[in-house]
């Protein structure tokens, strides 16, 4: 078990820390560090003064000191005051320094704790339950943007000891979805899907939960999975047909009907097993089933991994184009294990790798020399060992997606870098002959080779992503259709605005920029 080497508990007063740290502490042998103390050590004077002689402002300057002394050590459980988690900058470097726990108990709870104790500045006077919620509420949007948070309700300290045990190693290595209250975490880990009923039972918890797949997943994944949600679920299953031409309002009616032969209310989630088809689709009956239920996505395919399953695009195509219909709707979770990668069609990983070379281009020139550098081996291990470069990208949706969820300020719009042509050549071909990365593939040199006279890439630039996706086994030449006929396809962009469409460019590796460019200029 891999765990962070300063794990930092922090919670309103009453809520345990400090018992709850030294047990931690003692439990997984390492140091125990209160900042309390630390600020009497620093400053010579029991909190109670500092805060009656220097006021509570100066008592904050302490504290921030003292928590740059406990971060400085390893292998240290660190108790932290409630209060200071709520100033940014203090939670900044505790963040890049170590994985932090917010300890929680109800009112109730934490009166009955706190009741004989007047040691607290913060809490004097009669009308402690008063005080108590005139604090919280002036935390609660602090708090809430700490994503582990375990309840010390009715638990003995050792029992919130074993549950942040327990969740800590998936939490530690999360990566989290900032969007206010519709965050979420987006979890690595490989078999993870031994952790699915911890995960449902933190995130939404309920007795029933319904698993959505398709025929092909549900094959060669759907018993490991039934058995292991089985232990502490009433699961309900749906298998859906496998395919693009499947995602569509006629599936998502039949999925309503289940769920109301299911007698699903508004707490069951919907757990999408699968590629992107599913993924859209299962999140768009969660959207709309009872006007929105918790839906979770555990992406089964490359390109889910690193780009469907996040940011919460959901929908169906209608025969008239793709994606036509859809809700911006963001799931509770999303799991993300390698392991399901193994029984993917190599085209199909192939076709993820298109995603991939894709944010590289476009945002990171590190992680485009890397691909550079481990092509074949990637190839080779069809999955295997490919976490980081999953996560790197997930990275960058997930940062994308906090500044432009609804893609309203270009920035969400880079991600569509060879979708253009891309979309094209797909809708040309009657989205038979290729596969959606082997089309954007194609439509990336293309955009490519535009981007030299439009946005300054050297054309050296263009060489290299050409002979990376030629690595990758993707095709680069896009097929030779009329002029016309790409133009006709074109006019059917979705993103298109009068006769202009905002294409992507690159400047250079890693660098691009949007522009609203004439359907003549794209197609010389
Ligand atoms: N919501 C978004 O932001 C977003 C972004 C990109 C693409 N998409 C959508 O994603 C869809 C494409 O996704 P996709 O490429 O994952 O296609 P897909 O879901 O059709 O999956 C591809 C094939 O792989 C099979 N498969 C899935 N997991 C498998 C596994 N572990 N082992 C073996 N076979 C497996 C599927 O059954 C299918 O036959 C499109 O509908 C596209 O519009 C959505």
């Amino acid at each position: 078990m891999s765990l962070p080497s300063r794990i930092i508990l922090s919670g309103f007063m009453g809520t345990g820390k400090t018992t709850v740290g030294k047990l931690l502490a003692r439990k997984l042998d390492y140091d125990f560090v209160d900042t309390d103390d630390l600020v009497v050590s620093l400053s010579q004077k029991p909190i109670a003064r500092i805060f009656a002689e220097e006021g509570e402002e100066m008592f904050r300057r302490w504290e921030s000191m003292a928590i740059d002394q406990a971060l400085a050590r390893e292998a240290t459980v660190i108790a932290v005051g409630g209060g200071a988690v709520c100033f940014r900058d203090n939670l900044d470097k505790i963040r890049k320094n170590g994985q932090l726990v917010l300890l929680k108990a109800q009112i109730p709870t934490l009166l009955k704790r706190l009741s004989a104790d007047d040691s607290r500045p913060l809490l004097q006077g009669e009308d402690k339950e008063g005080q108590i919620r005139e604090i919280l509420a002036k935390r609660a949007s602090a708090y809430s943007r700490i994503s582990l948070q375990i309840p010390t309700d009715n638990q003995s300290p050792e029992a919130v000891v074993e549950e942040i045990l327990r969740v800590l190693p998936l939490e530690s290595r999360a990566l989290r979805v900032e969007l206010g209250e519709r965050s979420y975490p987006l979890y690595f880990q490989k078999n993870g899907i031994e952790s699915l009923n911890l995960l449902l039972q933190r995130h939404c918890p309920a007795e029933r939960v319904v698993l959505v797949t398709n025929s092909v997943v549900q094959r060669l994944h759907g018993a490991k999975i039934a058995r292991h949600l089985k232990r502490q679920h009433d699961l309900k299953t749906i298998v859906l047909p496998d395919g693009e031409s499947f995602k569509t309002l006629k599936t998502v009616a039949s999925v309503y009907a289940k769920l109301v032969e299911f007698k699903v209310d508004r707490k069951t989630p919907l757990i999408a097993l699968g590629g992107g088809v599913i993924g859209d689709l299962v999140g768009f009956a969660a959207a709309s089933f009872l006007r929105g239920i918790p839906f979770v996505q555990i992406p089964t395919t490359l390109l889910a991994q690193v780009d469907s399953s996040i940011g919460g695009k959901t929908g169906v195509d209608l025969p008239q184009g793709k994606n036509l219909v859809g809700a911006f709707y963001q799931p509770r979770f999303v799991l993300i294990d390698e392991a399901f990668l193994k029984t993917l069609k190599r085209r199909e990983f192939v076709c993820g790798l298109a995603e991939v070379i894709k944010y590289a281009a476009i945002f990171d020139a590190k992680l485009f020399r890397g691909l550079e550098e481990h092509m074949e081996a990637i190839l080779k291990g069809k999955g295997a060992g490919l976490e980081p470069v999953i996560r790197r990208c997930c990275e960058l949706k997930a940062w994308v997606v906090e500044r432009d969820e609804k893609e309203t300020l270009g920035l969400r719009a880079k991600l569509n870098f060879g979708h253009t042509l891309g979309h094209a050549i797909e809708s040309l071909t009657r989205y038979k002959k290729y596969t959606h990365g082997e089309a954007i593939a194609m439509g990336m040199v293309y955009a490519a080779r535009r981007s030299v006279e439009r946005a300054g890439l050297p054309e050296a630039d263009v060489e290299r992503l050409k002979a990376l996706i030629a690595r990758a086994g993707l095709p680069t030449e896009m097929p030779a259709f009329p002029k016309a006929a790409y133009r006709k396809a074109l006019m059917q962009d979705k993103k298109r605005v009068s006769s202009r469409l905002h294409f992507v460019y690159l400047n250079k590796i890693g660098k691009s920029v949007v522009i609203p460019t004439p359907l003549d200029e794209i197609l010389v």
